[in-house]
């Protein structure tokens, strides 16, 4: 049995790693930290995990040595600590941005903050085991993807690997009120955030970063582009892809890399059916769950390669992969407490 802590656990991410590792038969939680909530219940700012746990959040700076250490904090907010937190356990899972871009200058472009360990980036592996599952195993310290970057990269993967697209991808992301975390603003309030259809930001987005970094090493450099829009949606995550297929590739093509890619990963599934409601991946049977749904559609009209991916943003998106890859680098089954299917109708 491990011992893991959570620093930042009485935010979103945080809380969803705490409700896995509740039921996870390897795993006890030691201690979960907040500044607001120290000395009261993990159950007043979780009430899913009522009667589940009788922990109480710790203060930070109490944090005690631990086996594993989760750490769930705003971006920005962990590059400064880490050096200290590593002091304090053995392995760490890090779900912030500070650790995902392996260049302090590609960091300081994309976040416009100048990377305060720069010497502790190297260290550090993409928490995405669809892709890493070797180098996974044989890490200590994890960097957790962010979730546009997550279902981009798995949905784009096969494709880009097997060269059956050209380099120009543009991505279309809808997005739920649950990734901005916790902390209201304006933008989040009822309001103004009930109802929108709210482009949040048509260019710029710093997954794009993580997007090139992860598949440009399986060939080209890529031109990626992601317009993401805000919708009315708590949980989940929902992009469409626009590519261009490189002359003469047919669906049969498509179908022949994803296979051989995702034949045997457990929380990868290609959907696309030719009747029923959910013919195509679909956010909302996602909620709670650890997969990542795929599905495609060519238009020879237009010449494109539409690509449609889906997840739950708190699970395959943070917490659930995190979790995921705590599997792999203990040699626990790599499914263990990520076994939820979803619910339907919800
Ligand atoms: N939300 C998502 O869908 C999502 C998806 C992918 C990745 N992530 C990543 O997960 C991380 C956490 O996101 P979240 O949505 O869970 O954020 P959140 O809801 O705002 O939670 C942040 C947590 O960090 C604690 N915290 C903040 N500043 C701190 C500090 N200086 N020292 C110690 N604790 C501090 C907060 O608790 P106290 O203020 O009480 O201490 C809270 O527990 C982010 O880096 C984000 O990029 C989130």
């Amino acid at each position: 049995m491990i011992k893991a802590s959570i620093y930042g656990g009485s935010g979103y991410a945080g809380g969803e790693i705490l409700r896995i590792l509740l039921d996870h038969p390897e795993v006890s939680v030691q201690q979960v930290t907040s500044r607001q909530f120290n000395g009261q219940p993990v159950s007043l700012v979780h009430p899913n995990l009522r009667n589940k746990t009788d922990l109480v959040f710790t203060d930070p700076k109490n944090l005690d040595k631990c086996d594993l250490l989760f750490v769930a904090l705003p971006n920005g907010k962990s590059m400064g600590l880490m050096g200290e937190l590593m002091t304090k356990a053995h392995k760490i899972i890090d779900l912030g941005a500070d650790f995902r871009l392996h260049g302090k200058e590609n960091f300081q472009y994309w976040y416009k903050t100048e990377h305060i360990s720069p010497e502790l980036l190297p260290k550090f592996v993409c928490s995405i085991v669809e892709l890493h599952r070797d180098e996974i195993k044989n890490s200590s310290y994890i960097a957790g993807a962010g979730c546009e970057a997550t279902v981009s990269i798995l949905s784009l993967y096969p494709l880009i690997k097997h060269k059956l697209i050209e380099d120009k991808i543009i991505i279309d992301a809808k997005m739920s009120s649950s990734q901005a975390g916790l902390k209201a603003s304006l933008s989040s309030h009822h309001p103004e955030r009930s109802g929108v259809v709210r482009s949040y930001m048509p260019t710029g987005h710093r997954h794009t970063a993580e997007i090139c970094q992860e598949l440009e090493v399986y060939g080209n450099k890529l031109d990626v582009a992601i317009s993401a829009t805000a919708i009315d949606m708590v949980r989940g995550l929902l992009v469409t892809i626009h590519t261009i297929p490189r002359n003469n590739i047919t669906e049969k093509d498509i179908w022949k890399a994803y296979r051989e890619e995702y034949k045997n990963e457990p929380f990868i599934r290609i959907v696309k059916e030719s009747q029923g409601l959910y013919r195509y991946p679909e956010p909302k049977i996602l909620q709670g769950t650890n997969y990542c749904d795929i599905g495609f559609e060519m238009d020879t009209v237009s010449r494109r390669l539409v690509v449609i991916g889906a997840i739950d943003n708190l699970v395959k998106g943070t917490a659930g992969q995190a979790v995921q890859a705590m599997n792999i680098m203990y040699g626990f089954p790599e499914t263990t407490g990520l076994g939820f299917p979803g619910l339907h109708p919800i």
